[in-house]
């Protein structure tokens, strides 16, 4: 079991990530050893989960004399919007749950952001832990406290910064996730490393076989660094104001691209068509070498993910798309673009000829 500790600015906002194996069965005594002691516990979980471990984590809490409750609601990144947060707080009322109660986010991170967004404005703001059950949640979204929900006009356009009390993370829950939803979560450790870690770059393409074995040590090894690497970016901007922007690499053209697919493609497939495409702006601009970026796109498409633009998305929408994401600021995309492996930059604006070619190139 590893501990990695999150320290944000304000002194009361630090809390521990732990990483292992076994750990639902242990969360009820890692509940009681960490007095994060509540009243009542709340699991607020998706359709899905809730049958792999929301029931038995809530049969746990019972047996050890925990008041505790499950809520569950339909699985999908197309639910993460205000009517079920409404379904939430409905029963959350309905039940007379109070501030003295803890709730626990168990799930991928479309539990995570809703639950949390509901423990962000319920009396507002009551504690809640995260018990991630993706790749993507476990090394990404579950760790600095952004929480919420997707608007008809975009995604994430609702939110808060609200910080876990505790991050528990089960490397065992990983057994049971679709491949398509393991490769989600790779993209964003792919991200992790190409932006700023050279050592988990090479870890990566050594173990990758070993990765998709689930090899337990291996598996531990890599959630671990990604997420020292997350907590790191979120305790030197946890508001997202500087450098938490570098996490954007792969983003402002994955992001363009997942919402023209009407989300057909997962967000990790488009995020790794994202670095493809982000990375190859870098090397024209001259920020990174030819070599690098190859190593880039060769590991990408090693792991099974795409590595070319979709033929029906034409790529002068993907650049109008770009003009709205939600970081922008003026209505220009700033790109966070590598310039060596393990290397970023952010705050760059690109020409839009620029951008052009390469997405012709990737057809
Ligand atoms: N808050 C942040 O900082 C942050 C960062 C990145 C992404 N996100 C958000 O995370 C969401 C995507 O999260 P996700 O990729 O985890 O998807 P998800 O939460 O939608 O889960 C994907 C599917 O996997 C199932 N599932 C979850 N754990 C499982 C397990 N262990 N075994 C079998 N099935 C399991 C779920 O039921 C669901 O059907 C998006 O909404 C995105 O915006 C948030």
């Amino acid at each position: 079991m590893k501990e990695i500790k999150i320290q944000l600015k304000s002194a009361d906002n630090a809390y521990p990530i732990i990483i292992g194996i076994n750990l639902l069965r242990n969360l009820v005594g890692e509940l009681k050893r960490r007095p994060i002691f509540a009243n009542k516990y709340i699991i607020i979980t998706d359709s899905g989960v809730r049958f792999l471990y929301g029931e038995k984590l809530l049969r746990l809490l019972k047996r050890a004399g925990l008041d505790s409750l499950l809520l569950s609601f339909k699985e999908g990144e197309k639910n993460k919007n205000l009517e079920t947060i409404r379904f939430l707080y409905d029963k959350l009322l309905k039940r007379k749950v109070g501030r003295d109660s803890v709730i626990v986010s168990l799930g991928g991170g479309t539990a995570g952001d809703i639950s949390g967004f509901v423990a962000a404005t319920l009396y507002r703001g009551i504690p809640y832990i995260q018990v991630p059950t993706t790749l993507l949640s476990q090394i990404d979204s579950s760790i600095g406290g952004k929480v919420g929900m997707n608007h008809a006009l975009g995604k994430n356009l609702i939110g808060a910064f609200w910080q876990p009390k505790a991050v528990y993370i089960d490397i065992d829950t990983l057994k049971t996730l679709p491949r398509r939803e393991f490769l989600n979560g790779l993209a964003e450790a792919i991200k992790c490393a190409a932006i700023s870690d050279e050592a988990l770059f090479l870890f990566l393409q050594r173990n990758l076989e070993k990765i998709f074995k689930q090899d337990a040590g291996i598996l531990e090894k890599l959630i671990s660094r990604c997420c020292q690497i997350k907590a790191a970016v979120v305790q030197k901007d946890e508001r997202e104001s500087g450098p938490r922007k570098i996490l954007n690499f792969g983003h402002t053209i994955g992001h363009a691209i997942e919402s023209l697919a009407g989300y057909r493609l997962a967000h990790g497939e488009a995020v790794a068509i994202g670095m493809v495409a982000e990375s190859k702006i870098a090397e024209k601009i001259g920020l990174i070498e030819r070599t690098d970026t190859l190593a880039i796109i060769r590991l990408i498409g090693k792991t099974g993910l795409p590595v070319k633009t979709p033929a029906n998305i034409l790529s002068g929408k993907i650049i109008e798309k770009t003009k709205f994401d939600k970081k922008n600021i003026g209505g220009v995309p700033k790109y966070s673009l590598p310039c060596g492996i393990g290397k970023v930059r952010y705050g760059i604006k690109v020409e839009e000829k620029l951008i052009k070619s390469v997405l012709k190139e990737m057809r």
